[in-house]
């Protein structure tokens, strides 16, 4: 079944950019031998945490040389496109902090690439399925993750770990880490921030409460990772989730 979805709810999307921040330079302080990986999510609100870790004090405390950012998903536009979730982190973060940056090559169908990419950088498995230390995400107010959105062939992909997917709904093609790669993590933390969440992320944990998986961000359930939902309040459900 995987992880249970732990909840922690925040008065505003600041305090939960702020908080999140502190939790990943936390975790970048532990003992380790490998590269801290994690995977970002793109979209709108995890903007702010990143510029929090580009910016004092996390700017200079974090260990930027063991930290190596891959990504969940990208739109097929070029960097310096607008809707580029790699152009978004760059001008938040990694113009900012000297650690490596693996970008998808969406627009020319990079995801065997990415994959292989996955492999040779990412040294722990879990069922021979690379495990990234951190993976970040957003959900989308039709439940979709990553680009794994509502009746898509990506759901579905249980092998391979990067795939280009068909999102007609959006009349376009985008890559997306799977969920094997998702479910493998060490740690899985989504992002949750504004009142056009609270209808879905009602509906999506009292589906989890019947252990029912009906939106695509309910098939993110780490074999053996943590699983946390942040949410600020206006997109917390009208009565603590965690109730
Ligand atoms: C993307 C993201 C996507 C995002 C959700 C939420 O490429 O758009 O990976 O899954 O997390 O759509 O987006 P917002 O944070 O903008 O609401």
């Amino acid at each position: 079944m995987g992880a249970a979805i732990h909840t922690t709810v925040f008065a505003s999307a600041e305090q939960l950019a702020s908080a999140v921040a502190e939790r990943f330079a936390a975790l970048t302080a532990r003992p380790a031998t490998t590269p801290f990986t994690v995977a970002l999510a793109g979209g709108s609100t995890p903007k702010r945490m990143y510029e929090l870790l580009a910016a004092a004090p996390h700017r200079e405390r974090i260990r930027w040389d063991a930290v190596e950012f891959f990504f969940g998903d990208e739109r097929s536009v070029p960097p310096e496109h607008p809707d580029s979730n790699y152009g978004m982190a760059k001008r938040a973060l990694f113009d900012h902090v000297p650690a490596r940056a693996h970008r998808m090559v969406a627009e020319r169908d990079g995801a065997a690439d990415y994959a292989r990419l996955l492999g040779e950088r990412i040294v722990r498995r879990r069922d021979g399925v690379p495990v990234l230390d951190l993976v970040l995400l957003g959900i989308g107010e039709d439940g979709h993750t990553a680009s794994l959105f509502p009746s898509t062939a990506a759901l579905g992909e249980r092998t391979q770990w990067v795939v280009m997917n068909d999102v007609p709904q959006l009349h376009t093609r985008r890559m997306t880490l799977t969920y094997p790669v998702l479910n493998a993590a060490e740690h899985v933390w989504v992002l949750i921030a504004g009142a056009g969440k609270r209808p879905m992320v009602t509906e999506c944990l009292a589906a989890a409460a019947r252990n029912e998986t009906p939106r695509p961000i309910l098939g993110v359930r780490p074999t053996a990772g943590e699983l946390v939902w942040f949410l600020d309040a206006a997109a917390a459900p009208a009565t603590n989730p965690s109730a």
